[in-house]
C-alpha cells in the first residue's frame, strides 16, 4: 500500500464511520426519519471535504497498481465514500447529468477499468473481501444493525459459494459416481445454512434501523456520466452457478441471461470467469433425465435423483425465505408507510419498487421451480424426475 492509500483507508475506518453514525442518529431522531435535507449540514460538508483531500492526492499519484487486493481495496474505500455522499444527498443521479465529484470519478474509472469491474463499491468490498483490522471489518457506521447485516450477509454468501463449489465438482465425476452423493449432501447442508442465516437476520435485525440507516447506503450513484445501480448481497457468482448447474435457470433464457450480463461487472473477476464456465456446462437435471430411460431402475439413479432433488428443495427454500421474509419485512412493508416524496427518492434512478419486487418474485419462482405457465420454470422436468423414482 502507498502512504496515500493507507491514509485514506485509515480515514474510512475511523472519522468516516463516526461522521456517518452521527448523521444517522440525527436523521433517526426526527419524527420523519426519512428526511435528510437540512440536517447535520456541517458534518456532511466535513465528510465531503475531508474525503476529497485524500481522493485528490490519490488521483494525482495515479499509480495504484500494487496488486489486485490493494487496487480493489482502494476502489472499495472510494466507493464507500461516494455511496455515503449519495446517502447524505450531496449527490443524486436524478438531478445531475454527471457526478459532481470529478476526482473521485476519475480515480474510480481508472481502477474499475484496469481491474475489469464496475467503478463503484460492490458487495464483495463489504463481505468476502472486507479485510478486518484488529477484529473490525469496514462498515459505513458503527450501528449494531449494520454490523449484524454485514456479518450475516457474508455468512450467507460464503454458504452459497460452498454449495456452488460442491455442485461444480460433480460435473467431472458424473452423476452416477458414488462420491457425487457426498457432494450433493454438502451442497444441501450449505444451502440449509443460507436459510439459517436468513432466519437469523429475520429474527434479529431491527426493521426501522435497517430501512432508515443501513439500506440508504446501497442506492445507485454516478461515476463520471454513467449511473451504477446499488450493490446487493447477490453480486457474487455462486448463486447463479447453483441456478445453472441444477438446471433451475437457463443461460439461454433471455430474461435470466440479461440478468447475468447486467451483474457481470459487479462481481470479482474470478467470479466472472467461474460463472462463464458454468454457462457452458450441461445442467445436472439434464444429466439425470437423459439417464432416466436406461437407468431409472438402478440404485445409483434413485440415490442420485433423490439427493439432487433435496438440493433443489433447499435452494428453493432459501429463495422463498429471501423474498417472502427478508424482502417483505425489511423493504416492502416499511416502504408502505413512507411519505410519497420519500418513496420517489427510494426508487429514484433504480427501478420502481413494484418492478423490483416482481423481478425478485420471478427469481424466487424459478429457484422454487414453481408451477407457472408465464415463465420457463423447471416445474415439469422436476416432476418427470420425481415420477421416475417413485
Ligand atoms: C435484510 C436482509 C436482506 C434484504 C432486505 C434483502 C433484499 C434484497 C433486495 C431488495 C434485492 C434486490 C436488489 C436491490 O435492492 O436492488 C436483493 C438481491 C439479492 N439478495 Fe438480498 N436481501 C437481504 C439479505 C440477503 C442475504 C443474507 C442473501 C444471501 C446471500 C441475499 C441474497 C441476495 C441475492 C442473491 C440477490 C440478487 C437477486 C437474486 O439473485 O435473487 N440477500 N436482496
Amino acid at each position: 500500500m502507498t502512504a496515500n492509500v493507507d491514509a485514506f483507508d485509515a480515514w474510512i475506518r475511523s472519522s468516516f464511520v463516526e461522521m456517518n453514525t452521527e448523521l444517522e442518529e440525527l436523521y433517526f431522531g426526527q419524527e420523519d426519519r426519512a428526511n435528510v435535507e437540512g440536517v447535520g449540514d456541517a458534518i456532511k460538508a466535513q465528510l465531503r471535504d475531508e474525503g476529497r483531500k485524500f481522493v485528490r492526492a490519490l488521483m494525482i499519484e495515479g499509480n495504484t497498481d500494487e496488486g489486485f487486493d490493494c487496487a480493489f481495496g482502494l476502489l472499495g474505500d472510494l466507493g464507500l465514500y461516494l455511496a455515503a455522499l449519495r446517502r447524505h444527498e450531496l449527490t443524486n443521479p436524478a438531478r445531475e447529468k454527471k457526478s459532481p465529484f470529478h476526482e473521485a470519478s476519475a480515480l474510480g474509472l481508472h481502477i474499475g477499468a484496469s481491474l475489469g469491474v464496475a467503478p463503484r463499491f460492490a458487495t464483495s468490498h463489504l463481505s468476502t473481501h472486507n479485510f478486518a483490522i484488529d477484529g473490525k471489518p469496514k462498515s459505513f457506521t458503527s450501528l449494531k444493525d449494520e454490523y449484524l447485516f454485514l456479518d450475516l450477509n457474508t455468512r450467507g454468501i460464503f454458504s452459497y459459494k460452498r454449495a456452488a463449489d460442491a455442485l461444480m465438482r460433480i460435473a467431472p465425476l458424473g452423476v452416477s459416481h458414488p462420491v457425487a452423493l457426498m457432494l450433493f449432501e454438502d451442497a444441501k447442508c450449505a444451502l440449509d445454512d443460507v436459510s439459517r442465516y436468513d432466519d437469523a437476520l429475520f429474527d434479529q435485525l431491527d426493521t426501522d434501523r435497517f430501512f432508515y440507516c443501513v439500506r440508504p447506503y446501497y442506492k445507485p450513484y454516478r461515476v463520471g456520466r454513467q449511473e451504477y445501480r446499488g450493490a446487493n448481497a447477490g453480486d457474487f457468482s455462486g448463486i447463479n452457478e447453483i441456478d445453472l448447474l441444477l438446471g433451475l435457470c437457463r443461460a439461454n433464457d433471455p430474461y435470466y441471461a440479461q440478468l447475468l450480463v447486467d451483474k457481470m461487472l459487479f462481481m470479482m473477476p474470478a467470479d466472472q470467469a467461474s460463472l462463464r464456465d458454468c454457462m457452458r456446462r450441461k445442467p445436472l437435471l439434464d444429466e439425470l433425465l437423459d439417464a432416466r430411460e436406461k437407468h431409472s431402475g438402478e440404485r445409483w439413479f434413485k440415490d442420485a435423483a433423490r439427493a439432487f432433488l433435496a438440493v433443489c428443495d433447499a435452494h428453493g427454500a432459501a429463495a422463498a425465505r429471501h423474498h417472502d421474509r427478508l424482502v417483505a419485512r425489511f423493504i416492502d412493508k416499511p416502504s408502505k408507510s413512507l411519505e410519497t416524496r420519500h418513496l420517489e427518492q427510494l426508487t429514484a434512478s433504480g427501478p420502481p419498487l413494484p418492478v423490483l419486487l416482481n423481478a425478485l418474485a420471478i427469481l424466487r419462482d424459478l429457484r422454487m421451480a414453481a408451477n407457472r405457465s408465464d415463465i420457463p420454470t423447471a416445474y415439469a422436468r422436476l416432476q418427470e424426475l420425481r415420477a421416475a423414482i417413485d
